[in-house]
């Protein structure tokens, strides 16, 4: 059994006949870490995500998440959002908040209980009653990360959670992260801003067609690629050839 919450080793993933989207990689993650994934688009970053959270099947390598492979167990151990909130778009807000509940078999008071922390912290209890459809992009999106939270779980793995979210919203998700890390849990989530990257992730993966061409702490990856920021060792890393 992985002595690690999520380990993830030899991840291959083919799409058609031979077209590897993810080839080989391999990483880890621990309680109390944050852990971002970026890279230019159609690196390879959602096809790991969707691997992970058994949206996808692997053609190859393993994953554990909680010491589970990828199954009931793990996906109940499994908080989750997609990289856009377009989905079940009739049920009302707090319809789909009251079916992942259910999903995740909560309890009738912890329910009530997770939905009005979690809305309140976001402000979208005025919009419960409303339909998804009905609500912008940005408040879907809310409405989705909360549902991902609802049952507590130990890991969150995120698809570009803050795409669409205003200032402030942005700001309490990633405090959320942070906080929920330091409780002993991990977050896993994919990004193009290198800016919160830095600002609260322990670790970095860099995935480059496919393949991870970097893994290591914000510090070491500064250190070591020369640079004052994570932008600027992101780009020594992977060429800045257009500039
Ligand atoms: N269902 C699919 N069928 C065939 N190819 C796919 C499929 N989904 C993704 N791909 C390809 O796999 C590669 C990786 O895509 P993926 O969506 O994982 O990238 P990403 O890193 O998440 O990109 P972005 O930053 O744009 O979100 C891309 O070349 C993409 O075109
Ligand atoms: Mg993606």
């Amino acid at each position: 059994m992985s002595e690690h919450l999520v380990e993830v080793r030899n991840l291959t993933k083919i799409y058609g006949k031979d077209f590897k989207a993810v080839d080989n990689i391999s990483f880890y993650a621990d309680k109390g870490e944050v852990i971002g994934f970026v890279g230019d688009n159609g690196a390879g970053k959602t096809t790991v995500i969707k691997c992970l959270t058994g949206i996808l099947p692997s053609d190859g390598g393993t994953i554990s998440i909680c010491g589970n492979p990828v199954g009931i167990k793990s996906k109940q151990c499994v908080g989750y959002t997609a990289d856009n909130p377009d989905f079940m778009l009739r049920l009302t807000c707090r319809e789909y908040l009251e079916f992942l509940s259910d999903v995740y078999e909560l309890d009738e008071n912890v329910r009530e209980e997770n939905i009005e922390k979690l809305t309140k912290r976001f402000e979208i209890e005025e919009i419960l009653p409303n339909r998804l459809d009905s609500c912008s992009h940005g408040t879907r999106q809310k409405v989705m990360v909360t549902g991902a939270l609802i049952h507590n779980p130990p890991v969150w793995i995120l698809d570009e959670p803050m795409t669409g979210l205003d200032p402030q919203s942005a700001f309490r998700l990633k405090k959320m992260i942070r906080e929920h890390a330091e409780n002993g849990n991990c977050v896993l989530f994919s990004t193009h801003v290198l800016d919160t990257a830095e600002e609260i992730c322990d670790k970095i993966i860099i995935i480059r067609k496919g393949k991870v061409v970097c893994f290591d702490t914000v510090e070491n990856l500064k250190k070591k690629y020369g640079g004052l920021s994570l932008e600027d060792s992101y780009l020594n890393i992977v060429g800045d050839d257009n500039a």
